[in-house]
C-alpha cells in the first residue's frame, strides 16, 4: 500500500523540498493534501501536478480565488478548512511545514486522530510541548523530527537504552554575524541578516538564526521530543554545519550525525521512517572538508538563546509569550520597522510584562498567544514611531 502523505505548508522552503523528496522517492509516497497560507496559485500548481484533490488555504480571500480558478478539486478555506482536510483526507502522516504558531492547530488536528507526524514546525513543541506530547502518547501518534538537528538526535538516540544518555549537543552556525560584538548588529539589515552562510530557508526561521533564536526554539523542540532535562542539552556552534547534532553516552562515547546541510535529508528520514531510501546527496568528503570547528555560544551577544532558555524554565506560558512576541518582532524586523537588537528587546519587555500562568488547556494557549501578540505590536508601534 502507498504511504498517503499531506503536506501543510507545501509552498514554504520545506514543502517544496518535501515534495523534491516525494518526486524522486523509489517508495511508494501518494500526496492526498495540500496547504499554504495565501500561495493560491504554486498551490494549485502543486496540486495539480501530484492529482491531489483536496487543498486549504488559511487566508480566505485567497480560498476564494483558488476556487474559483480550479474546477477539478475542493478548497477548503481557514484555520478549520485545514483542520477538515487533516482529519478527513485518510492520510498515514502528515508533514507539519507550516511558519510559526498557526502549526499548533493542525499539530493537535493530526495527533489528536492519531495521525503519525512529521514535524518541521517547532513552533508546535515550543508552544504547546506538554500538551502536544501528551496527546500524542494518548492517541499513540508519532511525531519524527524533520528540524535537521532533531532528526538526527532521533536517530542517535534510537539504539541507546533509557538512562545511558548524558548530555545532548545541539550544533548552531552561529549565523550571519557570528563572531560580531553587540554594538556592530545595531544597524545590520534585512538582506545581510537573510545572508544565512550554510542553509537556505524561509525568512522567518533564517532571521531566528541571525538572532540565535532558532537554537533557543531548537532547544525547547528537544526537551519536549525526547523528554531531557534542560540542563542536559548544550549548544555548542559549529560554522560548517556538518556535525547536525551530537550525544554524550554515560561510558565516555560521543555519537555524531552528520552530513551535508541538505533539508532533503531529514525530510525523506521523517516521510519513510522507519525505512530509508536513496537521497541524491553527495557523500560527505572529509578530506576536502579538511577540519572541522567548533566554539562556544556568545550569549551577551546574542541574547535571544539565554532569553529562550529562561523562558523555558519558566514554563507555563513563558514559551508561547517567547514564541509569540518572537513572531512579531521579526516580521516588524523584515518589515523594515525596527532594527535587528529590537527583536530582543520586544521579546524580553514582553516576558517580563506579561508573567507565567499555568498551562491546562490548548484554548489557554490560544489566548496567552494572543495577549503576547498584541503587547508585542505595541512595543514594535512604540520603536518605529521613535
Ligand atoms: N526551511 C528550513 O530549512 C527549515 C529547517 C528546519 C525547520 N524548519 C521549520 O519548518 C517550518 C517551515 O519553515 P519554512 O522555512 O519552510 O517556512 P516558509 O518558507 O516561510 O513556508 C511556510 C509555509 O507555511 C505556510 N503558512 C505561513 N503562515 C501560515 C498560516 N498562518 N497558516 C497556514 N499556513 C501558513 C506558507 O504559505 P504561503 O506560501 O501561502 O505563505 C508556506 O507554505 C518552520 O517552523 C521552520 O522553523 C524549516
Amino acid at each position: 500500500m502507498p504511504r498517503r502523505l499531506a503536506i501543510l505548508g507545501s509552498t514554504g522552503s520545506v514543502g517544496i523540498q518535501a515534495l523534491d523528496v516525494v518526486s524522486r522517492s523509489t517508495y511508494e509516497l501518494t500526496v492526498v493534501a495540500l496547504s499554504a497560507s495565501s500561495a493560491w496559485e504554486p498551490l494549485l500548481e502543486q496540486a495539480q501536478r501530484y492529482g491531489v484533490p483536496r487543498v486549504a488555504l488559511a487566508d480566505p480571500d485567497s480560498a476564494l480565488r483558488a476556487a474559483d480558478a480550479w474546477t477539478d478539486g475542493e478548497v477548503l478555506a481557514g484555520p478549520d478548512g485545514l483542520v477538515e482536510l487533516i482529519t478527513e483526507c485518510e492520510c498515514d502522516l502528515v508533514l507539519n511545514a507550516i511558519m510559526g504558531s498557526a502549526g499548533l492547530v493542525p499539530t493537535v488536528a493530526a495527533l489528536g486522530e492519531g495521525i503519525d507526524l512529521a514535524l518541521a514546525n517547532k513552533e508546535s513543541l515550543v508552544v504547546g510541548g506538554e500538551l502536544v506530547t501528551q496527546l500524542a502518547e494518548a492517541t499513540g501518534a508519532q511525531i519524527i523530527p524533520v528540524d535537521s538537528e532533531h532528526s538526527a538526535l532521533f536517530q542517535l538516540l534510537a539504539s541507546e537504552q533509557a538512562g545511558t544518555v548524558d548530555r545532548l549537543i545541539l550544533t548552531a552556525s552561529g549565523g550571519p554575524f557570528r563572531g560580531m560584538r553587540r554594538d556592530q548588529l545595531a544597524e545590520v539589515t534585512v538582506e545581510q541578516a537573510l545572508a544565512h552562510p550554510t542553509w537556505e530557508m524561509g525568512g522567518k526561521i533564517t532571521i531566528d538564526s541571525a538572532t540565535l533564536m532558532n537554537k533557543g526554539l531548537e532547544l525547547i523542540e528537544a526537551h519536549h521530543l525526547f523528554g531531557t532535562p534542560y540542563e542536559q542539552i548544550d549548544v555548542v556552534v559549529h560554522p560548517q554545519s556538518i556535525v547536525h547534532s551530537l550525544i554524550e553516552l554515560c561510558d565516555g562515547a560521543t555519537l555524531a550525525h552528520l552530513g551535508y546541510p541538505d533539508m532533503r535529508v531529514p525530510i525523506s528520514y521523517a516521510l519513510h521512517y522507519p525505512e530509508r531510501v536513496d537521497v541524491p546527496v553527495a557523500p560527505l568528503d572529509l578530506v576536502a572538508l579538511g577540519a572541522l570547528s567548533f566554539e562556544p555560544v556568545d550569549e551577551d551577544t546574542f541574547v535571544c538563546l539565554p532569553l529562550a532558555r529562561e523562558a523555558a524554565r519558566a514554563g507555563g506560558t513563558a514559551p508561547c509569550t517567547l514564541n509569540a512576541a518572537n513572531e512579531v518582532a521579526v516580521h516588524a524586523f523584515l518589515q523594515g520597522r525596527i532594527g535587528f537588537l529590537d527583536i530582543a528587546t520586544v521579546i524580553e519587555e514582553t516576558l517580563a510584562s506579561l508573567g507565567v500562568e499555568q498551562v491546562h488547556s490548548f484554548d489557554a494557549l490560544g489566548e496567552a498567544d494572543a495577549r503576547a501578540r498584541q503587547h508585542a505590536s505595541e512595543l514594535v508601534a512604540t520603536r518605529a514611531a521613535a
